[in-house]
């Protein structure tokens, strides 16, 4: 059973999602990476995290298969290229993702990062998607503390329902102050990479360890880990069924006093301002 978390507005939405990053890149791959995340759907984890940048819309294609038929079950979250985040580009590039996903609304849409475009154009942009019902929220990704505060204050700028961004016991300068900021506005946090893209914090001694303690694998402690706030929505990407099955099974996992305090000494929480992390 995966819980859920709220957005700003009282909505509810599944902690615990499905990435989709490196999907849609590969014809042959396609078919599998379908599978992967309709098991997934099966689990629970039916928030789905795409963007135009993925595959070049080859994930949203990919997704668009694993959803058919099961498209009202499904949160849906996509981005757009902040090349593509003007007033013009931010209505094309959401129709280019609709009929690639094959669905009439995004559920969420966030701006990638920030680029060239003034954040108050997008949100314009975001607002006349959401009266014209082709998005249901809008929010933004990669956006530091400064750069939320800035967001905060443009004409619009309270409605975002989200920052998705790096975070994982290996990358929480966030914890300082971004956590803390978005926390005190009731707008939740999706972490991305929460299992360090399968790479070395996986095979880290403090995760190793509470693994064992719990019968889990460090995967599945990182992603408890993240779940741990009430606030936070992971988005691990699985796409072979095994790390599927897995990473739905770490929703049920509670870590210790114990596994946080080794994590802690592993990982210390930030005690000054970093700058944010970004992949
Ligand atoms: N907004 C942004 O700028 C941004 C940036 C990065 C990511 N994201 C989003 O966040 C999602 C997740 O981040 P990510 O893809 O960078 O990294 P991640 O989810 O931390 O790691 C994905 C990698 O870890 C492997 N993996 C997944 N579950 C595993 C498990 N239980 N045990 C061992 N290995 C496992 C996957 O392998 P298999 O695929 O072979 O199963 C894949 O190679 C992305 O897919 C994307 O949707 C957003």
């Amino acid at each position: 059973m995966i819980r859920t978390v709220s957005l700003p507005d009282g909505t509810e939405v599944p902690a615990l999602g499905q990435g989709t990053w490196h999907m849609g890149e590969r014809k042959g791959a396609a078919r599998a990476e379908a599978a992967a995340l309709r098991l997934g759907l099966d689990l629970g984890m039916t928030l789905i995290d795409i963007a135009e940048m993925y595959g070049e819309g080859g994930a949203e294609e990919v997704v668009a298969e694993a959803i058919a038929g099961r498209r009202e079950e499904v949160f849906l979250v996509s981005k757009v290229y902040p090349h593509n985040a003007s007033a013009k580009g931010v209505p094309a590039a959401c129709a280019r993702s609709l009929k690639r996903l094959r669905t009439d609304r995004i559920d969420l849409y966030l701006l990638h990062w920030r680029g060239s475009v003034p954040l108050a154009e997008t949100v314009a942009a975001f607002e006349a998607l959401l009266a014209a019902g082709k998005i249901r929220f809008w929010g933004v990704s990669n956006l530091d503390a400064g750069d939320m505060e800035e967001l905060a204050g443009a004409a619009g700028g309270g409605g975002c329902a989200t920052d998705q961004v790096l975070y994982n016991p290996g990358e929480r300068g966030i914890e300082f102050d971004l956590l803390p900021w978005c926390r005190a506005r009731s707008m939740p946090l999706m972490a991305y990479s929460p299992v360090g893209q399968g790479g070395a914090l996986l095979r880290s001694r403090a995760l190793v360890e509470a693994g064992r303690r719990h019968g889990a694998t460090p995967a599945q402690v990182a992603i408890a880990w993240g779940l741990r706030q009430p606030d936070v929505i992971s988005i691990p990407k699985a796409a072979d069924g095994a790390h599927v099955r897995e990473n739905a099974a770490a929703a049920s996992i509670t870590l210790s006093a114990e596994d946080l305090a080794a994590i802690d000494a592993a990982f210390p929480p930030p005690r000054r301002k970093k700058g944010l992390a970004i992949l």
